[in-house]
């Protein structure tokens, strides 16, 4: 399977910059085999829609509603996406599990919303430094994915280690390596072969410079990026070294 590189827009993107940065996205895909996937904000997702039709790069959202419609102020439901020509949606990223208290049971609801609404779920999981510090990356990981990926779970996980989003300072390829093993053995644990074969992301400071040493490594199958996702060339240089 092609790795997938997916861009994490987070809060930026007003129309202008959407508009410069998906036509450069766009123009510059010779000689990329890896899938491509740009997550704007809520804001910029029909205008993204329209400005990737016929192209091969999928969009995303990064977030949504468990629930499918109601009284929910200033939420957005896995319906509303896919109503908007959406194909995936980033959940459980760490930046909302902090700031806005999403437990792995809400994660894992909305994990479900997204499949009943045909979205392609990206599940985040990682540790912050001081539980890495403290010897409990790989228990603290394998909680998360325990609750936060539902039965039958199709879809994709990202390893994405707190201290390492949007420090500069990614994982070495020694920590890279040993946490996605720990992941694919609890996905195939649980869901047998077809756990084994979900593609794991690698997420935190993934850059131009530093994407072919992460991208080699056998149990990576791509990279969620942020910063670098917001200027074309920068995440056009890490798909061309995706395999
Ligand atoms: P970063 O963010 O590439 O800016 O570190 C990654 C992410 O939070 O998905």
């Amino acid at each position: 399977m092609a790795q997938l590189i997916a861009g994490n827009w987070k809060m930026n993107g007003l129309a202008g910059e959407a508009t410069l940065l998906l036509s450069g996205l766009t123009a510059g895909l010779a000689g990329i085999s890896a899938d491509l996937l740009v997550c704007p904000p809520f804001t910029r997702l029909i205008q993204a829609a329209s400005l990737l039709a016929g192209s091969p790069i999928m969009l995303g959202a990064q977030d949504c509603h468990a629930a499918a419609s109601g009284a929910h102020t200033g939420d957005i439901s896995a319906d509303m996406l896919a109503d908007c020509g959406v194909g995936a949606v980033i959940l459980g990223h760490s930046e909302r599990r902090a700031a806005h208290g999403e437990s792995d049971d809400a994660v894992r609801a909305k994990v479900l919303a997204a499949r009943r609404a045909g979205l392609m779920p990206i599940v985040c999981v990682g540790e912050t430094g001081a539980e890495r510090d403290a010897g409990a990356a790989q228990a603290v990981v394998q909680r998360q994915l325990q609750g936060s990926l539902p039965d039958g779970f199709e879809g994709v996980v990202a390893y994405e280690p707190v201290w390492a989003i949007g420090t500069g300072r990614s994982a070495g390829p020694e920590d890279v390596q040993a946490m996605h093993a720990v992941i694919c053995g609890c996905l195939r644990g649980r869901f047998g072969d077809a756990g084994g074969a979900t593609r794991i992301l690698y997420g935190g400071s993934v850059n131009a410079a530093n994407a072919a040493q992460i991208l080699t490594l056998p149990e990576v199958g791509g990279a969620l990026v942020g910063g670098a996702s917001l200027q074309a060339e920068a995440f056009l240089a890490i798909a061309r070294a995706a395999r």
